[in-house]
C-alpha cells in the first residue's frame, strides 16, 4: 500500500484538518488548494507535499495529475474542494453563483478524479497490499494487487433539500449522483468509491463565504449549537479510509447530534428528558 493520499481543498477546514490527521497516521500527502501561502504554512507544519491547483482549471488539474505522479503516485484520493454561495431562492438567485458552485463542487470533482484516475489505477494494478492490512478473513483471492481509493465530501445538502438551498443542494445532490455513478463504472476494479456527507461543521470559512463575507451572521449559524469540528469529520473520514481496503463505506452521514435533519437544529444544551 502506498499510502499517498491526494486532498484537494487542504487550505483550510476540513480538508486542513485531513491533511493533519492522515500525516500523524503515518501517511504521505499531497495537499492541493488555490491558496499558495495557506498551503505552504501547512507544508512547514505536517510535511505534506503543496500544489497550488484551482480544480476548475483543467490546465491546472493535468500539471497536478503529472505532478502527483513525479512525486511517487498516489492510492488514494480525497475529493474534498468545495462550498457554498449564497442562501437565494430559486427564484431570486444568481446563475452566475449557481456556476461557480456548479464549478468547483460537481465538475472540478470529476475533473480531478478524471485526472487522477490513471494514478490511482496504477496503484491498485501494482502496490502489493502486504502488512498485514488484509483482514484473514477476506479470503486472500485479492492478494496479489493493490488498492486505491475516492472519497467525495459532499453534505447532508446533497441529501435533503431546504428553502435557500437552491444552488449548494443541487450541486451536492449531483456530486453524490457522480459518486455512485464512479462506483458503478469501476465495478470489478480494487478501487472503493465512497461518500462522505457532513451536517453542521464549524470551520472558518464556509459560511462567511457562502454568507459573501459576513461573519457576524456566519457566527450566528453557529451559536448556541454543539457543531461538528473538520478534527471530528477527518477522524470519521480517515476512519473510512483505514478500513481494510475491501471494505467500501459506500455513504457516511455525520451530523452533530444537536441537528436532526437539516430542518431540526437545536439550540441550547441538550437534555435527557425525565
Ligand atoms: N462546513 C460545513 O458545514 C460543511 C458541511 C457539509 C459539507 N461541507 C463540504 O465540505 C467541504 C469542505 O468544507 P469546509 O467547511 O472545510 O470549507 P472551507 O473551509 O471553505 O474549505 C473549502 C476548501 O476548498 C478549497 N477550494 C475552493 N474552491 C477551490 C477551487 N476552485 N480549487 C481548489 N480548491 C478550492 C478552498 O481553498 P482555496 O480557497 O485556497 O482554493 C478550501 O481549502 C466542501 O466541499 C463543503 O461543501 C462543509
Amino acid at each position: 500500500m502506498l499510502k499517498r493520499a491526494v486532498v484537494t481543498g487542504a487550505s483550510s477546514g476540513i480538508g486542513a484538518a485531513t491533511v493533519r490527521r492522515l500525516v500523524e497516521h503515518g501517511w504521505r500527502t499531497v495537499a492541493v488548494a488555490r491558496r499558495a501561502d495557506r498551503l505552504a504554512a501547512l507544508a512547514e507544519e505536517t510535511g505534506a507535499h503543496p500544489i497550488v491547483c484551482d480544480v476548475t482549471d483543467e490546465a491546472q488539474v493535468a500539471a497536478l495529475a503529472r505532478e502527483v505522479v513525479d512525486g511517487g503516485g498516489a492510492d488514494v484520493l480525497v475529493n474534498n474542494a468545495g462550498g457554498a454561495i449564497g442562501v437565494d431562492s430559486v427564484e431570486s438567485a444568481s446563475n452566475d453563483d449557481w456556476r461557480r458552485m456548479f464549478e468547483v463542487n460537481v465538475i472540478g470533482l470529476r475533473t480531478v478524479t478524471a485526472a487522477l484516475l490513471p494514478i490511482l489505477r496504477d496503484a491498485a494494478r501494482n502496490a502489493p497490499t502486504g502488512g498485514g492490512s488484509r483482514p484473514a478473513a477476506g479470503g486472500g483471492i485479492d492478494d496479489a494487487h493493490g488498492w486505491a481509493s475516492i472519497l467525495n465530501v459532499t453534505s447532508t445538502a446533497g441529501h435533503a433539500a431546504y428553502p435557500g438551498g437552491g444552488g449548494y443542494n443541487a450541486a451536492k445532490f449531483a456530486a453524490r449522483a457522480v459518486t455512485e455513478v464512479l462506483r458503478l463504472e469501476l465495478a470489478g476494479e480494487p478501487i472503493r468509491v465512497m461518500e462522505l456527507a457532513p451536517g453542521l461543521v464549524h470551520t472558518e470559512e464556509f459560511t462567511v463565504n457562502r454568507l459573501r463575507g459576513d461573519a457576524s451572521a456566519a457566527a450566528a449559524t453557529y451559536e448556541n449549537v454543539t457543531s461538528l469540528t473538520a478534527e471530528e469529520v477527518a477522524a470519521v473520514l480517515v476512519g473510512a479510509l483505514e478500513q481494510p481496503p475491501h471494505v467500501n463505506q459506500d455513504l457516511i452521514v455525520i451530523r452533530p447530534v444537536a441537528q436532526s435533519s437539516v430542518f431540526h437544529t437545536h439550540r441550547g444544551p441538550l437534555e435527557a428528558r425525565a
